[in-house]
C-alpha cells in the first residue's frame, strides 16, 4: 500500500471520518478554535504522510510522560506503561455546609475513559489535542455513541470515586481489552502548567497527579498519572452556586503495571 494511504487508514483507527454529527456543546463558539486546530493538525499529518514510510506504532514501551509531568515523583522502577486513556466527564463539588465567601468542596469525577494507546505511541501531538478537542463536544453523546467524538477513540474503562478519597478506575470493560481495576490514593499534585486549556466556562485546568494503587489493583496496575487537564475546576467561591454541581473536564490517565 502506498505510504499515505496508508497512513490515513492508521489515522482513521483514531479520527472519524465521518463522525455520527457529534453534538458540540453549546457553551463553545468562543473555543472553536480549538477544534479547528485539531483538524488542521489531522490533515497536516496526512499531508506530511509521504514522507512517512512505517506502520502505526501501538508500543508503548519508548514513551514517556509529558516533560511537565518531570514535576511529579516518576513511575516506579520497573514498573511499564500498560494503558493511555483520554478521560472525558464531570469533576463534582459541592456547597453543602458552606457559606458564600468558602470554595466549593470536591466530591468526585465520573468519566468514561477511551483507548488512546496506540494514538500515544504514534501521534503524541494528536494525543495532545484530543484531549483539548474532546472537551468542546456533548459527553452524553460521545458515552451513547461508545466513541470520544470528535475522535474515533473506543471506550476502554470508567472511572469514579468508590469514596471522598478514592478515585476508581475500572479497565475492564472492553470485550477486547482486559487491563485491569485500580483503586488509588494520591501520592503528588502539581497545578496545570500555564497554558493548559481552560473549561467550557473558562474553568482552570485541575491539577496533575500521581496516584498510587490501594489494595484490590488488578492486572498488575499500580500508578496513575492525571496530565494534559483540560477544565474542570471549581470556581473560587459558592456564591450564587448550587448545592451540588458538575465541571466538565478532559484529560489523560496514564497506567503503569508491574
Ligand atoms: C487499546 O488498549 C490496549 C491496551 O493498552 C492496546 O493494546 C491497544 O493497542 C489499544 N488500542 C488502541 C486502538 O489504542
Ligand atoms: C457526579 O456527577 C455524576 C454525573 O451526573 C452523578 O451521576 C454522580 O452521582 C455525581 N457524584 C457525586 C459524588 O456527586
Ligand atoms: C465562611 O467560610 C470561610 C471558609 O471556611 C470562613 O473563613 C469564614 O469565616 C466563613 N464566614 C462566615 C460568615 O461564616
Ligand atoms: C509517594 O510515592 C512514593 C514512592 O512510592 C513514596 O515514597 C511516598 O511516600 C509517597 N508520598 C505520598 C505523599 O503518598
Amino acid at each position: 500500500m502506498h505510504a499515505s494511504l496508508f497512513l490515513v487508514s492508521a489515522l482513521s483507527v483514531f479520527v472519524s471520518a465521518a463522525p455520527t454529527a457529534p453534538k458540540v456543546s453549546s457553551d463553545v463558539s468562543k473555543n472553536i478554535g480549538i477544534v479547528s486546530q485539531y483538524f488542521n493538525l489531522l490533515a497536516s499529518k496526512v499531508h506530511q504522510s509521504k514522507a512517512f514510510g512505517a506502520a502505526p506504532i501501538c508500543d508503548l514501551s519508548k514513551v514517556t510522560l509529558p516533560e511537565e509531568a518531570a514535576a511529579l515523583p516518576p513511575p516506579s522502577p520497573g514498573l511499564y506503561l500498560k494503558h493511555v486513556a483520554i478521560g472525558r466527564g464531570t469533576q463534582n463539588y459541592t456547597c453543602v455546609g458552606l457559606n458564600s465567601t468558602a470554595p466549593p468542596a470536591a466530591t468526585g469525577a465520573v468519566a468514561t475513559l477511551f483507548n488512546a494507546s496506540c494514538v500515544t505511541a504514534t501521534f503524541p501531538d494528536v494525543l495532545k489535542m484530543m484531549t483539548r478537542a474532546s472537551l468542546q463536544f456533548d459527553h452524553s453523546d460521545s458515552e451513547s455513541l461508545m466513541r470520544l467524538a470528535p475522535t474515533n477513540l473506543a471506550v476502554s474503562g470508567k472511572h469514579i470515586f468508590t469514596n471522598s478519597n478514592t478515585p476508581f478506575f475500572n479497565l475492564d470493560v472492553s470485550s477486547q481489552w482486559k487491563i485491569g481495576e485500580i483503586p488509588a490514593g494520591k501520592n503528588a499534585s502539581i497545578p496545570a502548567p500555564a497554558g493548559a486549556q481552560v473549561g467550557q466556562k473558562g474553568e482552570a485546568a485541575v491539577p496533575w497527579l500521581k496516584l498510587t494503587a490501594k489494595p484490590g489493583a488488578t492486572g498488575g496496575l499500580q500508578e496513575v498519572y492525571r496530565v494534559e487537564t483540560v477544565g474542570g475546576s471549581q470556581p473560587a467561591t459558592c456564591e450564587g452556586m448550587p448545592d451540588n454541581f458538575e465541571v466538565e473536564y478532559s484529560t489523560q490517565y496514564w497506567f503503569y503495571a508491574s
